[in-house]
């Protein structure tokens, strides 16, 4: 495999095209961003962190039945994965209400959401990712009743797969972000699974373990998801 020229600079991955037309690279960076990207910092390690983070959770998910764009690790910064057409939708699961729903709806955070919510936002920093509902994901194309109701299934497995790993780890899973786009016609979970796209606590003590640490300046970011990796048993160096 050779790794060819950038493709797309995202806010904290970039992607490189390789000399297979169905993989792609991607590397992690450390910039970190909040606010639909008019914030950035260098957060050190974080990229690391990430894309071993991320490597081992799509491993569990693929292990779990859940098709992945996953293939391999190549470097500390680096993976192999397959090459997806994405869908410009973002797909969020909530188990605890965080963020922009008590925002949203006033209600306190930390209520737990039975059954467990799941929203659809738009992919459009210019828009500030706005909220959208199935009618307008079918009726603007970004995705087929077929394929929005497989990533509905697809988004529930994760959750369940996930919040008992965490769990394990004396961890809640308050909700997450997922993104998903086709393989040869075949919907795939893409993008990444790490602290940057989800909400982590401790069970007991409720401690803020993802990137709210960042976005509400609570220091000690990119420690924080390596305790969660250390939990977990994932090993960095
Ligand atoms: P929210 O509470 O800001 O709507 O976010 C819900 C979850 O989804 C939270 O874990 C952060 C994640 N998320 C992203 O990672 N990127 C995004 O653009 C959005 C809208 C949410």
């Amino acid at each position: 495999m050779e790794k060819r020229e950038l493709l797309y600079t995202g806010k904290a991955k970039s992607v490189y095209a390789t000399d297979n037309a169905d993989q792609v690279v991607i590397l992690y960076r450390n910039d970190t961003s909040a606010l639909d990207g008019k914030r950035i910092e260098q957060l050190d390690r974080k990229g690391m962190v990430n894309n071993k983070f991320n490597a081992f959770i799509m491993d569990k998910l693929a292990a779990a039945g859940i098709p992945v764009h996953h293939e391999k690790l190549l470097s500390d910064t680096e993976s192999l994965v397959k090459r997806l057409d994405m869908i410009p939708v973002e797909c969020v699961v909530r188990n605890f209400a965080a963020g922009s729903l008590v925002r949203r709806l006033g209600v306190e955070e930390g209520l737990a959401l039975n059954p467990p919510t799941f929203e659809l936002f738009l992919k459009n920093d210019a828009l500030g990712d706005p909220m959208v509902n199935e009618y307008h994901v079918r009726s603007f194309g970004w995705a087929t009743d077929e394929q929005l109701n497989r990533m509905k299934v697809l988004s529930f497995q994760v959750n369940d797969v996930l919040s008992k790993l965490f769990d394990a780890g004396n961890m809640l899973l308050v909700d997450f972000k997922l993104e998903f786009g086709t393989f040869h016609g075949e919907i795939m979970l893409g993008d990444e699974f790490s602290p940057d796209g989800c909400r982590l606590w401790d069970k007991d003590t409720r401690k803020k373990l993802d990137k709210d640490r960042f976005r509400q300046n609570l220091g000690n970011v990119v420690e924080a998801y390596e305790e969660v990796g250390q939990r977990l048993g994932i090993t960095f160096d």
